[in-house]
């Protein structure tokens, strides 16, 4: 066993380290309170290859591995997590769904210019109705010959307007239940497509979350992502290596709420000394360090086997649960060590628990990750 890092993993999380505690950090404030997605951001880091970084050179991606990833993730979530979960959804529910699934022509076409960076992805699945329970979903693709016509609502898209390529995921044969759902690619800019208003969250404020409302869209048949009836597997399989990236976010959030407590325990005073010499504080950090070490772990062994090619759904359904619980409890806890100052914006940390808790809800709540993982146990499986 090695836990190493190599040269070329630790230059990747320096550069995004950099970037993070030298650009995002400025603005972060007034992003998350006015609700501005970050597009200057996203365009300096299309530059630095990080929006394509895991996809492979010949389709103009970075061709780093998934460790690397995990690293990235994790440093720009320590200051701004919606940028990770755009980087995130971007990479591996868009890229990867292409890169693994797509034609050669699709990922000329659709796969290109989202690994470069110059248009951004988002992956349409949930519903007003249907989030966890994917197979309910009621948009319809109906075959028409040589296109589909599709028509229905999706909900709670991340960079559902920044996005300009959609991998929706659609009800073909209703009949068939999951085995006659599609996923296709869809130019946001297609006749009868809707955005609706920006969601106003609680927190990851400036990633944009829109619904978005299709209408006799028509989507030639040559957009079909795998298989007539392969959109449910492509979603699962999809998702898989999603919850990496939202794991990896969630790492982050705890390590830089974990951070900035230690640094405000060591010297805020009280009693007449500073407060991490008191164990109330003290212990605190203590557990939150080694649940952050845990969960940091399980990331990077979710990313490690699916660098290997090997089985990862179990290990990334199992990194995402803790690593999300993980944050939501680090976060309040940084908070609780700040005190007062916890409670109001410049320390960041009140942010930071805001946005912890959508970790535990999309790409699969905590408890769908637990059906994977139970699901697994039954079946002999982990
Ligand atoms: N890989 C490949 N195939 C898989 C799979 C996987 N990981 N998981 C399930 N399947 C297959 C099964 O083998 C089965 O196929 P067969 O019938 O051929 O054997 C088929 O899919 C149906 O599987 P299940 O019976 O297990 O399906 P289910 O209805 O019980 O659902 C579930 C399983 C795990 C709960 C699934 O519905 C799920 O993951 N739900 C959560 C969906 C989700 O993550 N939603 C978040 C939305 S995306 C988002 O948040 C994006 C964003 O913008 C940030």
């Amino acid at each position: 066993m090695n836990f190493e890092l190599n040269e070329e993993q630790q230059m990747i999380r320096q550069a995004a380290r950099d970037y993070a505690q030298r650009e995002l950090i400025k603005d972060v404030i007034e992003r998350d309170e006015k609700a501005i997605y970050p597009a200057e951001h996203i365009k300096k880091l299309s530059e630095l290859g990080f929006l394509g970084m895991l996809v492979d050179p010949k389709y103009d991606g970075g061709g780093m591995d998934t460790v690397s990833y995990v690293l990235a993730i994790e440093e720009f979530s320590k200051v701004d997590s919606s940028i990770g979960v755009i980087i995130s959804v971007n990479n591996s529910l868009v890229c990867y769904g292409i890169e693994s699934f797509g034609t050669e022509e699709q990922k000329q076409k659709w796969l290109k210019p989202l690994a470069r960076g110059e248009k951004i992805g988002a992956f349409l699945l949930s519903e007003p109705g249907a989030g966890s329970d994917a197979t309910s979903q009621k948009t319809t693709a109906i075959d028409m010959g040589d296109y589909y016509l599709v028509n229905g609502v999706k909900n709670w898209i991340t960079n559902g307007n920044s996005a300009s390529t959609y991998i929706v995921i659609v009800q073909t044969h209703k009949e068939k239940g999951h085995k006659g759902i599609n996923a296709l690619l869809v130019d946001k800019y297609s006749p009868g497509i809707t955005v609706g208003v920006h969601e106003n969250k609680m927190g990851m404020r400036s990633s944009d979350t829109h619904s978005i409302q299709f209408t006799d869209v028509k989507v030639p048949k040559e957009n079909r992502l795998g298989d007539d009836g392969f959109g449910f597997k492509f979603a699962m399989k999809t998702l898989e290596g999603g919850r990496i990236g939202i794991a990896s976010q969630a790492l982050g959030l705890a390590s830089g709420a974990f951070e900035l407590a230690t640094k405000y325990a060591k010297e805020r005073k009280a009693f007449g000394t500073e407060i991490i010499n008191h164990q109330a504080i003290a212990f605190k950090l203590a557990d939150m360090a080694t649940e952050i070490e845990a969960a940091r772990l399980l990331c990077l062994k979710a990313a490690w086997l699916k660098d290997k090619g090997l089985p990862f759904g179990n290990a990334s359904a199992m990194a995402k649960l803790y690593a999300a619980d993980t944050a939501m409890k680090v976060t309040t806890e940084a908070v609780q060590i700040h005190g007062g100052y916890g409670y109001v914006k410049e320390y960041h940390v009140e942010r930071m628990m805001r946005d912890a808790k959508l970790t535990q809800i999309y790409e699969g709540t905590s408890e769908i990750q637990k059906i994977v993982i139970s699901r697994a146990i039954a079946n002999d499986d982990l």
